[in-house]
């Protein structure tokens, strides 16, 4: 058996990119046979730039909705809030007594805020750090220890953090023999969604298409990708067109082919995009519609993450005496 865990901050609702890079992926790996799978949102996390108490438990809600719209089923994988799992934090800290101050100086966000300082010609380097900031990797780490999870779906930014959670735990093993397991990192390489302006897609750049728009929205979008003048009849080369690219990732394989004759028949651009839209919104709008319905009923998302959270703690609270024991703490 195989236990696949990721976590996922509450600080943005998904756009196509996040959907098909990172939701769809840990999906299928989550529906794998021999596999035990865990989502959590990473409340605490998320805490160290969302201090608005309504957006906060807003988008706890909304990442919640999302994963079990887009697929996830709560009888096979287990959902919960970070924050609702206190041997979390217990953990934390007994991971922080083995993991050295230079392994933080280290880390990418760290070193990235340290840098912007410079940059702006700072005295104080650590300005606007602060320590949750700084010792993120040692939360993250505590995540994936606590669930001896074998692998871990992330995004290549989050490598590090998998790394670090590797190092910390072997320092432990090392001391107190083999309690924790190490965890790989599992990322989708080559699957890199382009946004509105042909760059990546991504929230900072501002060129993303929220994943569920209403249809009205999403057509609007939609029209307003960017082409060239050429008219209808002219041939087009659905390889450099990015209406085709969005389109091969929703359509079937048969959907695909015809619309590859159209382009190479001449196609009028708003016909192309109007052909995107309707196999976009057919796809995506019984998903949207499902985030909705989820979101108006926040007593049932509520009762699911409590009973993640529950089934949760008795595996994590398992592994902390484990290791209270090993560590002589408390009371045996
Ligand atoms: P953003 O760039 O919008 O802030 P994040 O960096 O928070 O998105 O990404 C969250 C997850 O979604 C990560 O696993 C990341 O790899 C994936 N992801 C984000 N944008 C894309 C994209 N354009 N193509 C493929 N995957 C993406
Ligand atoms: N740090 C991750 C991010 O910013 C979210 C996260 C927190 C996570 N804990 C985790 C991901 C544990 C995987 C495993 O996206």
């Amino acid at each position: 058996m195989k236990t696949i865990l990721t976590g996922v901050k509450p600080t943005q609702l998904p756009h196509w990119g996040n959907y098909l890079g990172a939701i769809l992926p840990a999906l299928s790996l989550s529906q794998g046979k021999d596999v035990k799978s865990a989502l959590f949102i990473a409340d605490y996390h998320a805490l160290t730039t969302i201090h608005d108490p309504e957006i906060m438990k807003e988008m706890t809600y909304g990442v919640a909705a999302t994963w079990l719209a887009c697929g996830l089923d709560p009888e096979r994988a287990l959902i919960y809030r970070q924050s609702d799992v206190p041997e979390t934090f217990e953990l934390a800290w007994i991971l922080s007594c083995f993991t050295p101050k230079g392994l933080m100086n280290r880390a990418h966000a760290y070193k990235a805020k340290v840098q912007e300082n410079q940059e702006q010609g700072k005295k104080d380097l650590d300005f606007g750090v602060s320590m949750g900031l700084y010792t993120y990797p040692i939360l993250m780490s505590a995540d994936i220890l606590l669930f001896s999870a074998d692998e871990v779906p992330v995004g290549e930014d989050q490598i590090q953090h998998v790394e670090i959670a590797r190092d910390i735990a072997q320092k432990i093993n090392n001391t107190y023999g083999e309690l924790l397991k190490l965890p790989e990192f599992v990322t989708q390489k080559g699957k890199l969604i382009p946004g509105l302006d042909g760059r990546k897609m991504s929230k900072s750049y501002g060129n993303h298409i929220p994943l569920f728009l209403d249809s009205k929205k999403l057509r609007k979008m939609i029209m307003k990708i960017k082409t060239d003048s050429s008219p209808p009849e002219t041939p087009k080369d659905p390889n450099v067109s990015l209406i085709f690219d969005f389109y091969k990732e929703f359509a079937t394989d048969e959907q695909i082919q015809d619309l590859r004759k159209r382009y190479e028949n001449g196609i009028g651009w708003g016909e192309a995009k109007q052909a995107l839209f309707e196999v976009v919104d057919e796809k995506l709008s019984p998903m949207r519609d499902k985030f909705y319905e989820l979101m108006a009923d926040k007593n049932y998302l509520n009762k699911l993450l409590k009973e993640g959270s529950d089934k949760a703690r008795e595996e994590a609270s398992q592994l902390v005496s484990k290791l209270r024991q090993a560590m002589g703490l408390g009371a045996s």
